[in-house]
């Protein structure tokens, strides 16, 4: 223990940066783009400064590559109709603000009695390691309602199954006086780690049109960072994925620090593992690149679980260091079993959730599919939120079949990088060992890979080699529902430098980050991109649109469209940025993106963090989660007390209902 830090637990998000790589290889971009612009310049017209608005930032029209316009976007409902509400103005206030006419209800709150023997939530802090693996979890985040009577597309807005993440966790508040010290008591570590993971609740409304959990169900479920899991796709069975726990590298225990989600077109959710480095330690000098590159600590994991006084292997594999003359305690390997895309099926209790290693190992924020047709493969975008890092997009090699499709699609298939070059183009590299393309990069690069299973465990290296664009903390994705458009969250990173920006990363000390958007192209792995918006304060432009007091926002993150076409926007700002700037508490805005028309619709409480969104299939119901609330507090002094009003009590993440007073569809 002599070699441990003083015991200090991290109550931040961890966004670290690892990449170090020089890309991009500025000379090989311009050389594409020359290529490129003799190639097309005459053939195709200047549609891109329609498909975009005119807002494209910094391209010549004359020399920019033209995209195939997608056929006209056909609403469901007139775009018009939506956006009439007053937006609401900045908020400190230790409730969730929401414009008038709606109203915000707090539901599943942390410690909610779920399963089992539904063990009461006690405000103390008091509950225990076995209470908490049968009560809902910490640090609610990605989110999905499944209507209950069909998979993926079900028209009940009624009952379904409310499925969402817990990120992390805040000791302090946790348990009764904070963490206790060194080495961590092991009810300690029990409960820490089944407040991760994700929660299954089954959701109905009662007699009053108010939604309730409903109890004794046999869909509530809890799954945590210790539930059974197999290792699914490529990386199964690799000699890197072999731990004690599973000699023949199938199978893992538990999901961590889920942070934005995903969900299937055949019904099914998808987790994000995202900051789950932080959670191991590797004290080998050197450690591994499949470490290294990630950030794994090298004197202790985030909590320390790896301490646990009890000494019981399920916490001391957070250690992956090598001990030479300990086969049992062999979890070298642990850390490679994490940092997945993770599929569970809510409709079934028993299934076991797969981590589905062909979508590559990273820090995942989320994962979004575009829309699927019927015959053309699936594809997913994934971000890898640290700084510095990549946004990559994932193609099934089989076609997607409505009546066949399912986890199969998610085990085989290529996963790309994107480079954002200067003139609005961009590229899809794929991450292939079977490509001549990534055979010569990595050749070129000096960096060997045995096998696709040994790209995808070291995937961000991968993605160094072949020159993606690093960006400034990609966060959620957004596809349009009807007209493909991908738009994604890039938070901040004060990291940039004057020297190191680009057209898609154009700022220096991007302290509140933007979004970029893209369309793709028909002509394989290429697509056209702009910049939708430059998040920051009152005045800050982009193009025409110029961010007033309605709209003004720092550190975008949760991203969705809804299925009318509206684009959900979501802060994840710093205590420091929230303390001292100009946009109060965490906030929710929506957009119209034809209209670029941006109101405010919802500010969380006291230093929470808005995140995670879903709808009832009729649109009258929204799901927002509201994480963290309070995350300066002390075991005896609260900065805030949502979802309560008492000011005795400690603060718990919840989920928020959001209606609209006269039953009407939500954002109008
Ligand atoms: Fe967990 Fe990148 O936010
Ligand atoms: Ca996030
Ligand atoms: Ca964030």
């Amino acid at each position: 223990m002599s070699d441990l830090r003083p015991f200090e637990i991290d109550n931040s998000g961890i966004d670290p940066q690892t990449n170090f790589s020089a890309n991009p290889e500025f000379s090989e971009v311009l050389a594409a783009n020359l290529q490129r612009r003799s190639f097309l310049k005459g053939t195709l017209g200047t549609a891109v400064a329609t498909v975009f608005g005119g807002g494209l930032l910094g391209c010549n029209s004359s020399t920019t590559p033209a995209p195939v316009p997608l056929p006209e976007a056909v609403l469901p409902a007139p775009v018009q109709t939506f956006l009439n509400f007053k937006a609401i103005a900045t908020s400190r206030l230790d409730t969730v603000v929401v414009p008038e006419g709606y109203s915000a209800r707090p539901f599943l709150p942390m410690g909610t009695p779920l399963t089992g023997s539904y063990p009461a939530y006690r405000i103390d802090g008091t509950n225990s390691g076995a209470d908490m693996e049968q009560q809902v979890g910490a640090h609610h985040d990605g989110m999905h309602f499944f209507p209950l009577d069909a998979r993926g597309e079900g028209k009940n807005s009624n009952e379904g199954l409310l499925v969402f993440n817990h990120e992390y966790i805040d000791a302090n508040v946790l348990h009764q006086n904070g963490p206790t010290g060194l080495p961590r008591p092991t009810d300690e570590v029990r409960k820490e780690v089944a407040a991760h993971g994700v929660t299954v609740a089954h959701i109905k409304k009662d007699a009053t049109g108010q939604f309730q959990l409903v109890q004794g169900s046999p869909l509530n479920r809890r799954i945590t960072g210790a539930t059974p899991m197999d290792i699914a796709g490529p990386a199964r069975g690799h000699a890197k994925m072999v731990t004690k726990y599973s000699t023949d590298g199938t199978r893992t225990r538990g999901t961590l620090n889920n942070c934005g989600n995903g969900y299937t077109p055949w019904g099914t959710y998808l987790t994000a593992e995202e900051n789950w480095a932080g959670y191991f330690m590797n004290s080998d000098v050197p450690q591994p690149r499949e470490h290294k590159r990630y950030g794994v600590g090298t004197k202790n994991g985030r909590y320390y679980w790896e301490t646990a006084d009890s000494g019981a292997d399920q916490y001391q594999r957070f250690n992956a260091s090598t001990i030479a003359t300990d086969a049992d305690r062999d979890y070298r390997n642990e850390p490679n079993t994490f940092g997945w895309i993770v599929e569970i099926d809510p409709f079934n209790p028993d299934s076991v959730p797969q981590k589905r290693t062909a979508l590559g190992r990273f820090g995942h924020e989320g994962v979004v599919f575009a829309p699927v047709v019927e015959g053309q493969p699936v594809v997913f975008y994934s971000g890898d939120d640290s700084t510095f890092e990549y946004i990559y997009k994932y193609v099934s090699k089989a076609p997607y079949f409505k009546a066949t499709a399912g986890g199969h699609l998610l085990n085989e298939g290529t996963l790309y990088v994107a480079r954002f070059n200067d003139d609005g183009s961009g590229e899809w590299l794929a991450l292939d060992i079977n490509s001549e393309h990534f055979r010569a990069k990595a050749l070129a690069a000096n960096v060997e890979f045995s096998s696709q299973a040994d790209v995808l465990i070291n995937t961000r290296l991968a993605a160094d080699v072949v020159g993606a664009t690093k960006m400034d903390r990609p966060e959620w994705g957004a596809v349009h529902p009807q007209t493909g458009e991908v738009y994604f969250t890039l938070t901040n990173n004060t990291s940039r430098t004057a020297a190191q920006i680009n057209k898609a990363n154009p700022r220096a000390n991007n302290a509140t980050g933007h979004i970029i958007r893209w369309r793709e192209r028909t002509a394989a792995n290429s697509f056209d991109w702009d910049i939708f918006l430059l998040a920051g304060d009152v005045g800050t432009a982009t193009g025409d649109l110029k961010l007033t007091a309605d709209n003004h926002l720092a550190s975008p993150d949760g991203l969705a469209f809804d299925k009318n076409g509206l684009l959900w926007i979501q802060t994840d700002m710093s205590g420091s940025q929230q303390n001292s700037g100009p946009y109060g508490n965490n906030q929710m805005l929506v957009a119209d993106p034809k209209t670029k028309q941006i109101k405010r619709f919802l500010v969380g409480p006291v230093d929470c963090e808005v995140t995670g969104i879903s709808f009832t299939p009729d649109m009258k119901t929204m799901f927002v989660n509201i994480q963290h609330p309070g995350d300066r507090s002390t075991p005896t002094q609260f900065t805030s007390n949502w979802p309560s009003d008492d000011k005795t009590q400690r603060p718990r993440s919840g989920t928020v209902i959001v209606t609209k007073n006269d039953g009407g569809l939500i954002g109008s």
